[in-house]
């Protein structure tokens, strides 16, 4: 009989049995696979799980603090913070085009994350939140059978020539099981029933040019736009929702001033496997007032338009 204990159970004695008395690196998102990953690991040895969480400054509103908070704090876990905001922003300075600020995004992970990991000189083991659906994907891309409309990036994708033998508890679970032991394990209701981020983060949802001003507005848009989906009962029947920033300027009026500013789209969808999805019937009164909410609350935005494209012929991100 299958139960989310038995399922821990059944895991930890495999995550004992493989490493044994050796020291493990993972690398923490904040995402639900890699959390997972981290609480059951974790839970299975301890103090033989360094984590690894790069902070690439094109996360969502004061996520990195709450990825510490839960780990380290709450959990005990051992975790790095990397702060690379600069280090990032400075990398994609001028450059616009999306599959090259996802590969300088995605390398620069890669880069980071080895140089704290070879400061751990005795792990022996590299964990990874990889669950079944992403070992399907991988196997298809290998056949040449999964169309890499996009070059996705995520904490796995790592060179082989970090010596480090692969452990992947979650290898053989599907995304409800994960969920499902993560709550068991004792994750916060919000963290693992959160839609998926992206990779690459708000560097896929700033169209272009990637600018500091722009993720710290995006930022505070975003967060109104999804505290106004907890509070309606949304959240839970859409896949994903997020704001894009357009570097596009607009004319407005507020008060007896004119403003000339930037522009934030909302995209809600809904979706079973996010290869097709459909654009989320977000209700008028609700739009209307996240638009109000949003205008009046983040300076430099004076536009709101909501997204009503389907996938395809639109992706989910705009990039
Ligand atoms: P698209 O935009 O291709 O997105 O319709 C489908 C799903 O994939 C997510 N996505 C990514 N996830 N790295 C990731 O880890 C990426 O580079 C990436 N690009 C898109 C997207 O958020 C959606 O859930």
């Amino acid at each position: 009989q299958w139960t989310p204990g038995h399922i821990i159970d059944d895991a930890i004695a495999r995550i004992r049995r493989q490493v044994g008395s050796d020291r493990v690196i993972l690398g923490l998102s904040g995402g639900v696979d890699s959390s997972v990953a981290a609480a059951l690991i974790h839970r299975a040895i301890g103090e033989q799980l360094t984590c690894v969480f790069v902070d690439n400054g094109l996360l969502r509103l004061n996520e990195g603090d709450q990825v510490m908070a839960t780990f380290a704090r709450n959990m005990g876990v051992k975790v790095i913070r990397v702060d690379a905001e600069e280090r990032f922003l400075s990398a994609l300075a001028g450059v616009a085009d999306p599959e090259r600020k996802r590969k300088i995004i995605g390398g620069l992970f890669v880069d980071i994350f080895e140089e704290e990991s070879n400061k751990l000189t005795d792990a022996k083991w590299l964990a990874q939140g990889t669950i079944y659906p992403d070992v399907i994907e991988s196997a298809g891309a290998k056949t040449g059978k999964a169309h890499n409309i996009k070059s996705h990036h995520n904490v796995g994708g790592l060179p082989d020539t970090m010596k480090l033998q692969l452990l992947e508890p979650l290898r053989e679970l599907f995304k409800d099981e994960v969920r499902a032991i993560g709550e068991e394990l004792g994750l916060p209701h919000a963290m693992v029933w959160r839609h998926p981020f992206p990779g690459p983060g708000l560097g896929v949802r700033i169209l272009g040019e990637v600018k500091k001003e722009y993720a710290d507005v995006l930022r505070l848009a975003d967060a109104i736009y999804i505290e106004e989906l907890y509070r309606t009962g949304h959240y839970d029947k859409i896949s994903q929702a997020f704001a894009v920033f357009l570097p596009v300027k607009s004319v407005g009026v507020m008060g007896d001033g004119r403003t000339y500013e930037y522009v934030v789209a909302l995209r809600a969808v809904e979706t079973k496997d996010f290869m097709t999805a459909g654009w989320y019937p977000l209700p008028y009164a609700d739009m209307a007032h996240i638009s109000n909410r949003i205008i009046n609350e983040v300076k430099g935005i004076n536009r709101v338009v909501y997204d009503i494209s389907s996938k395809p012929p639109a992706t989910i991100e705009w990039e």
